[in-house]
């Protein structure tokens, strides 16, 4: 993102659900750039506990996600004095324009959301109707924050789409209100693949305990892990994800991992096993200070920087809702 000192920072938003333990995807993704924005950007962060509800949980299970998550990402590196980092339910206006973006979206396009095809073809039993209006809410999240840059990993790139779509078509029926975001999406690794599906992206919604490598999982873990990952029997390492897609994603995430480019990588290995050791080695290097931090963050101390969090989170989105009801035309 190019900003010169005389420019004014750029918005960014970004959120992430809690819901399940926070993968190598997520962070490589999205998390490592939240943290790298938040000294170049006007940065804003949500732990996005209202679209976890888009599936069904458990009394008590969303409140402690959103607090395992929220030590998490603080350990990774946020830094509550470079950027607003909070809890969505704890602005209201994220619901309150949630409804409005609900107005605006068309049901047509939200049928052709891919996230929605998959998890409510994977669901066997009940699926809520804001699993479907979830890209609205979506919306609504990063429009209230007038945001210009949203850093997200590749597998949001459609919501992304919609989000300016509905801002764009509020802004033509009502008046320019919104300002229409874009998304940043990393070059490497913008789609870490599950270790042993290779041909699905990692993710926190799909059980697959050995093709995931968690950010709380022990040096061990991941090394058995990537050891174990599914490559294939031709035994040359080459970055080609169409017909060797075990063998590129760990390509990919060596690249992500260590600042490097996959394709030049494979040049340096002519076996797999010690491909695997060095992803291996990359990813302890990565997550071990991670997991010290860890340690040191209290829940007290979380509670009151998400607090704090939602109040300055608040003063921005508050006159935005309020644009955005006068320009539609409700009494105010
Ligand atoms: P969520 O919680 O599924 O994921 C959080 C972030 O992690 C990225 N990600 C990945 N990146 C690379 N490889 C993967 N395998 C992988 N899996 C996940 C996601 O792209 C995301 O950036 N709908 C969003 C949350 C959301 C949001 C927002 C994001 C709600 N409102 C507004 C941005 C702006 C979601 O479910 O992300």
């Amino acid at each position: 993102m190019s900003t010169t000192p005389t420019d004014k920072r750029a918005r960014v938003f970004s959120g992430i659900q809690p819901s399940g333990a926070v993968h190598l995807g997520n962070y490589l993704g999205a998390l490592r750039n939240w943290v790298a924005l938040q000294h170049e950007a006007d940065a804003v962060y949500c732990i996005v506990d209202l679209h976890a509800l888009t599936l069904p949980k458990e009394p008590g299970e969303v409140a402690q996600g959103t607090l395992d998550i929220a030590r998490l990402l603080l350990a990774i590196g946020l830094d509550p004095r470079a950027c607003v980092f909070f809890v969505q339910s704890h602005v209201h206006e994220h619901a309150e324009l949630g409804w409005l973006m609900q107005t605006i979206a068309s049901y047509g396009e939200l049928s052709r959301m891919t996230q929605f095809k998959d998890k409510s073809g994977r669901s066997t039993g009940f699926i809520s109707a804001s699993l479907f209006t979830y890209p609205a809410l979506q919306a609504a999240d990063i429009l209230l924050y007038d945001t210009e840059v949203v850093p997200v990993g590749d597998d949001q790139r459609q919501h992304i789409e919609l989000a300016r779509d509905v801002a764009l078509r509020f802004n033509a029926r009502y008046g320019e209100t919104f300002v229409v975001p874009e998304h940043h999406i990393p070059a490497a690794g913008a789609r870490v693949m599950d270790l042993q599906s290779p041909e699905n992206k990692m993710s926190k919604s799909i059980d697959s305990p050995q093709g995931t490598v968690n950010l709380l999982d022990t040096p061990k873990e991941i090394e058995k892990k990537v050891k174990r990952a599914v490559t294939d029997n031709d035994g040359e390492v080459r970055f080609d994800p169409t017909s060797k897609p075990g063998v590129s994603n760990l390509l990919s995430i060596l690249a992500a991992a260590t600042d490097g480019d996959p394709a030049k990588l494979a040049d340096q290995y002519h076996q797999y096993g010690p491909l695997k050791a060095d992803v291996a080695a990359a990813l302890i290097a990565l997550i071990e200070p991670i997991q010290a931090r860890l340690a040191d963050l209290d829940d007290a101390t979380v509670r009151a920087e998400l607090r704090l969090g939602a109040q300055r989170a608040q003063a921005i989105a508050a006159p935005v809702m309020d644009r955005a009801k006068q320009a539609c035309g409700l009494l105010v």
